[in-house]
């Protein structure tokens, strides 16, 4: 239990959340380790002995005390640019555990990550599979790659965080995946690795994950068909977590389907992030106002779409939970103070809340602080770790002066 009540006040393992307020401000991602851990080791579990590779979602959350408590547990990792790549090795993580996923990988990005000597590629287009041959051969290197194939399914999640239908920028189709593997297997300075796919995120649902895996399996035996073997399958990441009244399948359920479908010669990767991070993490804010007006009553607090965009962009929900119970419940619209309409953290939730008084926005470790942005001039919020009883400052509260730091005005620009 490691976001729970005692004594009517809210605590994160063993520390009050108001306590964390005093000493950090607000607004503040508070994360627990407890949860990451035990969501990681869920996974490892669930494998057994059966051979695979959890590699950790980098853009869930990349703070550096985030990825260090992972690499520690011996995590792989899954990224999308070269700044997550540098943020692997600023964490102590093993940057050749990398698998590099995305659709637009720049040539510099390439050269680094073939340099750093990463684990695999996931190609996603021809354009990028002949630029990373020309990158490793102009180097000496062989690049191990697999081919990321788009296997035409509904995940049934929302439309921004589908990936695997047709009519998604992602992967190669599987109609044409046969003929890009044998363009692989003729490139010297490339080599085969495995095939990847991934169908989605906040996926609440078993069958189109299976689905996906059956389909990737079915390509994998037509390429042993004409000696082309991979040696693992990566079925990407995208197991949802309970953010209101869902019911995502279990890891334990989850990984059993995945290894039921892919044959024991393989070895299973996955890319999961917010199914470790998720639920691992609050937004921690303070009421400033209440606002009634003649429709609604609105709860203005420090945070905003700027700290957590999920409400805005995705209507995503998530619970919010006063720090310290007591006051008459009221229904209010929580908001940020940034002048749109759109920023909005919660709506029409019962909630007691006075100026003054603290909230969480719960389950907010995956893809919280990692979209957070300046706008309105706003500094990003400090972001805290907790171990038991102790506060871990995993990133100092941004400060006005950072925002413009790199700015000139006119005429004071040092030309290079
Ligand atoms: N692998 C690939 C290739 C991905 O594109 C993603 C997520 C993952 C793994 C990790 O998926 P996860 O296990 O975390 O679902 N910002 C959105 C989510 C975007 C997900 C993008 N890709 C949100 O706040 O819901």
């Amino acid at each position: 239990m490691s976001f729970h009540y005692q004594d009517r006040r809210l605590y994160v393992e063993d520390v009050p959340l108001a306590s964390i307020a005093d000493t950090h401000g607000t607004p503040c991602y508070v994360y627990s380790r407890a949860i990451i851990e035990s969501n990681f080791k869920a996974y490892r579990a669930a494998f057994g002995r059966r051979r695979h590779r959890v590699c950790y979602a980098v853009k869930a959350n990349g703070n550096l005390a985030i990825l260090d408590v992972l690499a520690r547990l011996g995590t792989a990792f899954d990224i999308v640019s070269a700044g997550e790549l540098e943020r692997v090795g600023a964490a102590g993580g093993n940057q050749q555990t990398v698998t590099f996923a995305g659709v637009g990988k720049t040539r510099a990005e390439l050269e680094q990550a073939l340099e750093a000597g990463i684990a695999c590629f996931n190609v996603e287009s021809i354009e990028e599979l002949e630029l990373l041959a020309q990158v490793a051969a102009s180097r000496g290197l062989i690049a191990p790659v697999a081919i990321r194939v788009n296997p035409d399914v509904d995940a049934d999640t929302h439309p921004y965080i589908a990936t695997g239908l047709n009519e998604n920028k992602f992967g190669i189709p599987m109609a044409d995946a046969m003929d890009v593997y044998r363009r692989v297997a003729s490139f010297s300075s490339l080599r085969v690795a495995g095939v990847a796919c991934h169908i989605g995120s906040q996926l609440t649902a078993l069958e189109p994950i299976v689905d996906a895996a059956k389909r990737v399996m079915k390509l994998v035996d037509s390429l042993a068909g004409e000696n082309i073997e991979v040696d693992h399958i990566d079925i990407g990441g995208g197991l949802g977590i309970a953010y209101s009244d869902e019911s995502p399948p279990a890891i334990e359920a989850y990984v059993r389907g995945i290894c039921q479908t892919i044959d024991a010669r393989y070895e299973i990767v996955i890319e999961p992030g917010r199914s470790i991070v998720g639920a691992a993490g609050a937004l921690l804010s303070r009421v400033q106002y209440i606002k009634q007006t003649p429709r609604k009553t609105f709860a203005i607090c420090d945070a905003a779409m700027t700290e957590l965009i999920r409400p805005a962009l995705y209507q995503a929900h998530h619970n919010v939970l006063p720090v310290n119970v007591g006051g008459e419940e009221q229904v209010v619209d929580i908001v940020g103070p940034v002048c749109e309409s759109g920023d909005f953290l919660a709506r029409d939730r019962s909630l007691a809340a006075s100026s003054g008084d603290l909230i969480a926005l719960m389950d907010c470790g995956a893809y919280g602080f990692v979209m957070a942005s300046n706008y309105n001039a706003r500094p990003r919020p400090a972001e805290v770790l907790i171990d038991g009883g102790e506060v871990h400052l995993a990133r100092e509260r941004e400060t006005s002066a950072q925002l413009y730091a790199g700015e000139y005005r006119l005429g004071q620009a040092v030309r290079t």
